[in-house]
């Protein structure tokens, strides 16, 4: 059966939605089937039980989430919805020279997730912009690995 995978993007300057529009390009196809959706469309009812997703964000202000993602983090907050049986990924995209807030953003979103009851799946994947590398190499190299563990896991 095919693998169904929803990468949710939370960016500010583009550079996680071209994250993720590169791990689609290079991992979709008939076996592992991938939507990619901007977070500003979302609220926390989005999440179901059995479904597969990849949180892609980066961090902005002072360790916050992206603007176009704070309504859906925010609804999480509020709602609080039972997200047993979901299970998620995150790609988190930062910069070491914040040192205090590094990668917050996605950090924030693996820790609501899984207060909330939802499964993550693999570590998380870090990308510092700092750091000289490409996040897009990065992160697709990442994701060929976790899509691999994601399918074992859900296929278990
Ligand atoms: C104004 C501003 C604030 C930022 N704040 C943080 C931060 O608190 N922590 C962090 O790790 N990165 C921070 N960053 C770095 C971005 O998260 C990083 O460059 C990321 O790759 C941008 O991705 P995006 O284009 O998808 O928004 C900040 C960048 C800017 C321009």
């Amino acid at each position: 059966m095919a693998l169904e995978l929803n990468i949710l993007v939370g960016t500010m300057t583009g550079t996680a939605e071209l994250v993720a529009q590169e791990i689609e390009l290079t991992m979709g196809d008939d076996d592992t089937v991938i939507t990619v959706t901007d977070m500003d469309k979302l609220d926390a009812s989005l999440l179901k039980p059995g479904s597969l997703y990849l949180i892609c964000s980066s961090t902005y202000g002072s360790g916050d989430v992206p603007d176009n993602a704070r309504a859906f983090y925010e609804s999480l907050q509020s709602a609080l919805p039972n997200l047993e049986g979901v299970r998620y990924g995150v790609i988190a995209l930062g910069d070491r020279t914040y040192v205090q807030t590094f990668c917050f953003g996605g950090k924030k979103f693996d820790a609501i997730l899984s207060e909330l009851g939802a499964s993550r799946i693999g570590e998380v994947c870090i990308h510092d912009a700092s750091a000289g590398t490409m996040p897009e190499e990065v992160c697709v190299e990442w994701a060929q690995g976790w899509i691999e563990t994601a399918r074992e896991a859900i296929d278990a």
